[in-house]
């Protein structure tokens, strides 16, 4: 087992598979920045399947048990059950799950469900129309991510994590009505504190609703009490709904951070490792791939990047460092 200067060991491994997005939400790709001429990677950037998988392995001998791809949108990926496939069949890795925007699990769902696939969480920031369209900027309706969410149960893959962005102003009067929409059907919404991430969402602190606020919303109107995490380092913090019609979470990761038990590694869509969803630079692991590099250089270049990791940027979010340039959410998943 790895682990860095804080004690904290490496658990879990987020796989971007793509920079690109069919959606232009406002808060991670806003399109005055991701328009025309932004210059996405091309192809032969892309790490393949095979080295996917090989980083994969490696990364599950170092410790990591748990896999999520992401993106950018994963599902824009072509083949990705293939991809499924490949991880679901690494010793050691026990948990494989995605992040998407939903619109193409209808496609998808069953092929991922059939390709090993375990749950997939869905981001879905409002249930009013008009509010959504302005939040992903490419005008997509709800009904058409409910549709995602619904095709992905009745492919096997819930229960589904419903993932709020809550910005202050934009949709925070809604939030009561998606934790409504939800109460009953086994999925778990989770609203997310507005974060910093990147340098192009112009972030400012009055823009975060703090999760307190949040849960008091809630459970003024569907009461609420709280749960203990199911593991430890869980990001979300949990609550029931005391009726027993299921529960919520919520990520507050700008007033309570969470970087004590963080144990995630994330890899870019072109083979750049960050040991901090905040981090300016990558390591680069696709370099060492196609250098030739074996099992044991790849594990032991991970391992040494591991020990000397001291991120906690959300610790320290409030002292002298939001001025530093940071990687895009887009370009390394949530
Ligand atoms: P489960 O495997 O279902 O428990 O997923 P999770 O709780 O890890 O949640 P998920 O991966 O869906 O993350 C939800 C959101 O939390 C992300 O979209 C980010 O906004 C935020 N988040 C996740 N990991 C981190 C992290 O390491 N640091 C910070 N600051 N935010 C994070
Ligand atoms: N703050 C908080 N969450 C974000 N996400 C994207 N950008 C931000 C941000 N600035 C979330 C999305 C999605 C996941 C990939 O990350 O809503 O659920
Ligand atoms: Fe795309 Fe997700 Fe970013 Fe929205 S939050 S632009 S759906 S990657
Ligand atoms: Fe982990 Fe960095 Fe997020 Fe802290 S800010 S929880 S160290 S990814």
């Amino acid at each position: 087992m790895v682990s860095d200067t804080r004690s904290r060991p490496l658990r879990d491994l987020r796989i971007s598979v793509t920079d690109r997005c069919n959606f232009r939400c406002t808060y991670c790709m806003p399109k005055e920045v991701f328009g025309r001429d932004f210059h996405f990677l091309p192809a032969r950037e892309l790490l393949t399947f095979e080295e996917i998988e090989r980083l994969a392995r490696v990364f599950a001998r170092l410790g990591v048990e748990k896999l999520r791809v992401t993106g950018g949108e994963p599902l824009l990926r072509r083949d990705l059950p293939t991809l499924i496939s490949m991880l679901s069949a690494i010793p050691g890795i026990r948990d494989i799950t995605l992040t998407t925007n939903g619109v193409l699990l209808p496609k998808l769902a069953p092929a991922l469900k059939s390709a090993g696939l375990q749950r997939v969480t869905v981001s879905l920031d409002s249930l009013d129309d008009a509010v959504f369209r302005a939040m992903n900027d490419v005008d997509m309706p709800v009904a058409r991510v409910l549709e995602g969410i619904d095709a992905a149960a009745e492919a096997g893959l819930g229960p589904i994590k419903i993932n709020v962005v809550v910005k202050r102003g934009v949709n925070d009067a809604g939030l009561v009505d998606v934790a409504g929409h939800f109460r009953g059907s086994r999925h778990i919404v989770r609203f997310i504190e507005y974060m910093d991430v990147g340098t192009t969402n112009g972030w400012r602190l009055d823009d975060v609703v703090p999760a307190a606020e949040i849960v008091r919303a809630i459970d003024a109107v569907f009461p609420l009490e709280a749960l203990a995490p199911n593991y430890r380092g869980e990001v979300a913090n949990r609550y029931r709904y005391k009726d027993g019609s299921g529960e919520i979470g919520v990520i507050a990761s700008v007033t309570q951070p969470f970087c004590g038990d963080c144990s995630r590694a994330r890899l870019s869509s072109e083979g750049l490792l960050y040991t901090c969803l905040f981090a300016a630079n990558g390591r680069d692991l696709r370099a060492l791939l196609r250098a030739g590099a074996g099992d044991d250089e790849l594990a032991s270049f991970i391992e040494g990047a591991w020990h000397v990791r001291d991120d906690r940027y959300s610790e320290l979010r409030a002292r002298e460092t939001s001025h530093l340039p940071k990687v895009e959410m887009s370009h390394i998943g949530g």
